[in-house]
């Protein structure tokens, strides 16, 4: 495999975009495919789950492309995985404005990647904030705890009408497999269902996550596996995601 897609515009109006950051698919032999996203409002930019060690150089080169990462505010974090978090400490020598933003659960375990100097961490408070990126942007952390790190958060775009949901709507393919955007969602559900049938602590989180987002106007989902939800597609992920009545805990013996 050794297809490589470019980054690719999910929102664009006057001086903001919201940014899909390309893959290489030959990404899949050092682990799980990863997305990696980019907010530019202005000339500042916002990282959502900048990924692993690995993916960094096709990460960092196609940022570039949008933004200097000099103007780096903010680096979000929806939880600790080495996934998502691998490559800090290749971002915080590239961001010297960045803070980072993660559950107050895990800042303490961060350090343990070896990052050397002080890292400007935000500590985001179980109920979620807003962050505030320049005077006229601010991005919503939304808890989704449980689903699956017990400190887990999503973030909102409310401009874009984005919604990153970190794990949530990952999907799983097999080798030589992956697209963008879905487009069959009922041929989409098989690559979804075990991760998140396993991986989600109790359908209780489900309900208090659906209780969260609701009033949110959604244009996309855009999760750190497998493809992005648009259009029907948003309202077809949460109806199904609603549907899984056990996951995690309640289906152990
Ligand atoms: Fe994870
Ligand atoms: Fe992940």
């Amino acid at each position: 495999m050794t297809k490589v897609h470019k980054p690719y515009v999910l929102f664009e109006e006057k001086d903001h975009k919201f940014v899909w950051l390309g893959l290489d698919e030959s990404e899949y032999e050092k682990g799980v495919l990863t997305n990696q996203y980019l907010i530019v409002h202005g000339d500042k930019g916002v990282l959502l789950d900048p990924g692993g060690y690995f993916v960094f150089e096709r990460v960092y080169e196609n940022v570039k492309e949008f933004v200097n990462p000099n103007n780096i505010v903010a680096i979000l974090y929806s939880h600790q995985d080495p996934d998502v978090v691998g490559s800090l400490n290749l971002w915080l020598d590239m961001t010297p404005e960045a803070k980072i933003y993660v559950s107050a659960l895990w800042e303490r375990f961060l350090p343990h990647l070896g990052t050397v100097g002080g890292i400007k961490f935000v500590d985001l408070p179980d109920q979620g904030m807003d962050i505030k990126v320049t005077e006229d942007f601010s991005v919503k952390a939304i808890p989704a705890h449980f689903m699956h790190s017990p400190g887990n958060f999503h973030y909102y775009d409310p401009i874009a009408k984005i919604y990153f949901s970190g794990d949530l709507g990952a999907a799983m393919y097999p080798e030589g497999k992956w697209y963008l955007f879905v487009e069959d969602f009922e041929e989409h559900k098989k690559f979804m269902e075990p991760f998140h049938r396993r991986y989600i602590a109790t359908r209780r989180a489900i309900d208090v996550w659906l209780k969260k987002i609701k009033g949110l106007e959604i244009n996309i989902i855009a999760p750190q596996h497998g493809s992005i939800f648009q259009g029907e597609n948003v309202k077809k992920f949460i109806e199904w995601i609603n549907s899984l009545d056990k996951v995690g805990i309640d289906l152990m013996e």
